[in-house]
């Protein structure tokens, strides 16, 4: 009977130290997990202390209500083997809709060019002899700052130039673009949106500047330009 008890005491004691090993086990394939959410985190963390642009063009945004509602986007540029890209300037969202179909089209890049000082609606006023971009438009000696002008045009072949007509010309912070880069051995094509103007002197004011490059004449594109459009409109080029 002793005999019996010893034993049977002995098999529940095994019996015992089994579960506590499975709940150790389980125990630890928890702080597993934890510890990998913990690297996640960890990584995610870095990430995102690794994205101050993004931060301060959040704050842009916020200094200026006219820009597009879109965070601007500094790391378009993939350089994944693509011969084209399209590079823009919209102050009001129109030019950047179109600029986005034409990289759909092409399978290009696509690169937003930020003005440093983001322009309000006062400074898009018009009508007002005294506005920013009224004064801006009146020098033809102005260059307004990018804010994130770091295009790399090594590797492209084609450029498209975007950007929205002010007062029948192209905004000044375009000829600040095309006066630092250069575009010898490419193909470049400038394109705008308007109120109705055509493309004008732009682009040929922007080639000149560039003084590099294939110019070629451009156009104006409809907001609203179908794919099937800007495939014509590119074919007409051709
Ligand atoms: C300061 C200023 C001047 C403009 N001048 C002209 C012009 O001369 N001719 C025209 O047709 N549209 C003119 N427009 C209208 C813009 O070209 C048009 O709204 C454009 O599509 C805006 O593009 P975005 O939304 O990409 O900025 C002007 C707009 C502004 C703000």
């Amino acid at each position: 009977m002793k005999k019996i008890i010893i034993t049977l005491s002995a098999v529940f004691c095994m019996l015992g130290f089994t579960a506590c090993g499975n709940s150790t086990e389980s125990g630890s394939a928890a702080a597993g997990t934890s510890a990998q959410t913990e690297a996640v985190t960890q990584q995610t963390q870095a990430k995102k202390s690794d994205e101050p642009a993004k931060t301060e063009q959040s704050d842009e945004e916020k200094a200026a209500p006219a820009q597009n509602d879109e965070q601007p986007q500094t790391e378009e540029t993939d350089k994944g083997g693509k011969d084209t890209i399209v590079v823009y300037f919209s102050a009001t969202g129109t030019t950047k809709g179109v600029a986005e179909r034409i990289a759909g089209v092409t399978n290009a890049d696509i690169f937003e060019l930020i003005p440093a000082e983001p322009y309000s609606d006062a400074d898009l006023d018009w009508n007002d002899k005294n506005s920013r971009t009224t004064i801006e438009m009146n020098d033809p000696d102005v260059r307004p700052a990018i804010a994130n002008d770091t295009v790399d045009l090594n590797g492209y072949t084609t450029v498209y130039i975007g950007y929205p007509i002010w007062w029948g010309d192209a905004p000044r912070m375009m000829s600040t673009f095309v006066e630092a880069h250069d575009f010898s051995g490419k193909t470049v094509i400038p394109f705008c949106t308007s109120g109705g103007s055509g493309i004008g002197r732009g682009g040929s004011n922007l080639a000149s500047q560039a003084g590099s490059g294939n110019w070629l004449e451009g156009g104006r594109l409809d907001a609203g330009i179908s794919e099937s459009e800007i495939q014509d409109w590119i074919n007409s080029m051709n």
